[in-house]
């Protein structure tokens, strides 16, 4: 009897998730936000139009658009009292630590919108997280760097208006450079929703228990910032930059290859997609176009068209089928856009919420959902008698 109990035939593994918002096909590289290709979206819509989308099933129409934008828009500002928050922290705590933090808080200031079992407090939540988001990742990068916040500025877009809250000061106004704001666009409408990835799901199974939904996107956040997940935006700019020159590529491709060595190639490898991530192609034509068009000269692009075209010919990636994901290319976007590596993760946040509350919502919607119970395949020891310490020898 080796201590392991027989498996049980009958056992069977969580039940698949259902949902209606987000379709993946890793192996051929499909993603669809309600029926609409991500490449599509990306070209043609913007992030409050694929918010509307996502929350609500459709593309909404000029007049839905105007309310949904009216709604967002006039939940920009936070609580005065919640921005004292932010002097309990270390100037150099890194944003994540701070936004975990602040969002949980917001369930102390937003008393009118946490009973999960009214529609409509479900919804004037969801409208606040993602309206203040942005303002609350603009005020951890300005508490970062010293400098004072700046207001929501309603008149501008959603992505323009997060620009500004970052990068304009008192005494210098901030130009909102059109490539610049379409590249933020893009890459809040490609990061929105993705199925049901590691935060995601933490978001359903916090949201199952009852919780409110700034604890559960507070939840979300934390699980967002592993270094496996969301944090490999941050994690990879960092290789890239560690890399350097192209021509020390396969020195790092080489140690991504040895089983002993734990090193593996940010932004490489999904769980699901077996295929190029549709997301990351995108991604790679933002890249480039923001690069151009602001004439940046930024050696580690270059660095990363050169190790993806290697990888890509290499017949370890190619057995394993591993191809750049969503967070290989981001950070060069991000980078080129002023941000510190830092603030990656905290974007993808900010765009992910949409998706976190789609998801959310439609789990709250459903009658017969039940509080989340993985299940467990138990391989420890059988029953035992206590032996008392004189006897352990
Ligand atoms: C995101 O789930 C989502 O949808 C997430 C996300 C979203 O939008 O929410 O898409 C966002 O998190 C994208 C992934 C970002 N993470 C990274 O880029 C970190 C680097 N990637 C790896 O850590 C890894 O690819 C994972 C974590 C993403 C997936 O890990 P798995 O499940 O182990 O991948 P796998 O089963 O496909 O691995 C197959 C093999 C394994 O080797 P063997 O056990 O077969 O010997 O490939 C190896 C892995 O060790 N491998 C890598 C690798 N990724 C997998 N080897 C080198 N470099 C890599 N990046």
């Amino acid at each position: 009897n080796t201590g392991r109990f027989t498996f049980d035939p009958g056992f069977t593994s969580t039940a698949a998730c259902e949902s209606k918002i987000t379709y993946i096909d890793g192996d051929v590289g499909t993603l669809l936000y309600r029926g609409y290709a991500i490449d599509e979206l990306a070209e043609k819509s913007n992030f409050l139009e694929v918010a509307h989308l996502l929350l609500n099933g459709n593309l909404p129409t000029a007049s839905e658009y105007q309310a949904f934008s009216n709604n967002i828009t006039r939940h920009t500002m936070i609580h005065e009292q919640l921005a004292q928050f932010y002097r309990g922290f270390r100037r150099d705590a890194h944003p994540m630590a701070i936004m975990c933090g602040i969002v949980g808080a917001m369930a102390a200031f937003y008393h009118d919108s946490t009973d999960i079992h009214d529609p409509h407090q479900r919804m004037v939540a969801s409208h606040r997280l993602i309206a203040k988001m942005p303002t609350l990742a603009a005020m951890a990068y300005k508490y970062s760097i010293g400098q004072p916040f700046v207001y929501p500025d309603n008149s501008l877009s959603f992505a323009g208006n997060f620009l500004n809250m970052t990068f304009s000061v008192p005494a210098e106004k901030y130009i909102i450079d059109p490539v610049v704001e379409d590249a933020m666009e893009k890459l809040l409408i490609l990061q929105a929703d993705h199925e049901q990835n590691a935060s995601t799901s933490t978001v359903r199974l916090a949201g199952s228990s009852g919780a409110n939904p700034f604890a559960c996107i507070s939840a979300g956040i934390a699980c967002l910032w592993g270094p496996a997940h969301g944090g490999a935006n941050e994690a990879a700019l960092d290789m890239l930059r560690e890399i350097g020159r192209p021509e020390r590529i396969p020195e790092y491709i080489a140690r991504a290859k040895n089983k002993d060595d734990p090193f593996r190639l940010m932004g490489f490898g999904h769980r699901v997609y077996k295929n190029y991530d549709p997301r990351a192609k995108v991604m790679a034509k933002v890249a480039k176009n923001i690069l151009d068009k602001l004439n940046i000269d930024d050696p580690i692009f270059d660095v990363a068209r050169e190790l993806e075209r290697i990888a890509l010919s290499d017949p370890y990636f190619i057995d394993k089928k591993l191809y750049p994901n969503v967070d290989f290319y981001s950070g060069v976007v991000m980078s080129a856009i002023g941000f510190p590596t830092s603030m990656f993760t905290v974007l993808f946040a900010i765009s992910r919420t949409v998706g976190w509350i789609a998801q959310w919502t439609e789990m709250m919607e459903d009658p017969e959902q039940k509080i989340g119970r993985p299940r467990q395949l138990y391989t420890g020891p059988t029953e035992r008698d206590y032996v008392p310490l004189a006897a352990r020898g």
